[in-house]
């Protein structure tokens, strides 16, 4: 399977994917990384792996529509299964939606619903809770609203802060990415609603 990765920053979910991919029982290849800014570390990783990259910025567009359709464009090209936005921090317009409807995945640093947005583990550890996780979705109009493919719960620490929180999600997180990527273009997947299932299903 075809797959195209968006990032803002670090890159390290990316990586995750790319070291994944080097085994080709992982069913998954990244075949182009794609940004909303230049000089990040993702868009080293993907040219040390070898792996064409792209930036569409939003300031380079009179709109954000244009942005939006610039983007879709850019990412057709690859022609991907699948598109996963890891740590992508721009919200994608209806015509993005539209040509990866289904298609597009993001990785969240907290158990949605709770705490969507980019201050996730600051916001979980202010509130207090004691668990919090990452979850991996598919991605609807709305910001850290689409249906859930899978979650895996990290433990807040009484020592913890933002950093030493964020860092131990990032690592069940990139674990989970992996593992659910591989099964999903395995095994295919169907949204129905806001439930996914993989595997194909018999009538
Ligand atoms: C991830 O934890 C993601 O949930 C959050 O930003 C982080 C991206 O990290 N939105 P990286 O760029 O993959 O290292």
């Amino acid at each position: 399977a075809r797959i195209v990765v968006l990032v803002s920053g670090s890159g390290s979910n990316l990586q995750a994917l790319l070291d994944a991919s080097t085994d080709p029982a992982y069913g998954a290849r990244v075949v182009a990384v794609g940004a909303d800014r230049e000089g990040i570390a993702g868009l080293d990783r993907a040219a040390a792996a070898g792996v064409p990259t792209f930036v569409e910025r939003l300031k380079d567009h009179p709109t954000r529509e244009e942005w939006d359709r610039a983007l879709t464009a850019r990412v057709a090209e690859h022609r991907p299964d699948l598109v996963v936005s890891a740590g992508f921090l721009k919200l994608v317009g209806p015509h993005f939606l539209a040509a990866f409807a289904d298609r597009y995945l993001n990785t969240h640093n907290t158990l949605l619903p709770a705490f969507p947005g980019i201050h996730g583990p600051r916001d979980a550890l202010a509130y207090g809770v004691k668990i919090t996780g990452a979850t991996l979705f598919f991605v609807d109009a709305g910001m850290d609203t689409g249906p859930i493919v899978a979650q895996v719960a990290v433990p807040v620490l009484d020592d913890d802060d933002e950093e030493t929180l964020t860092e131990r999600i990032k690592e069940a997180e990139r674990r989970q990415l992996v593992e659910q990527v591989g099964r999903l273009v395995r095994q295919g997947w169907t949204i129905t609603g806001r439930k996914v299932t993989t595997g194909v299903s018999t009538p």
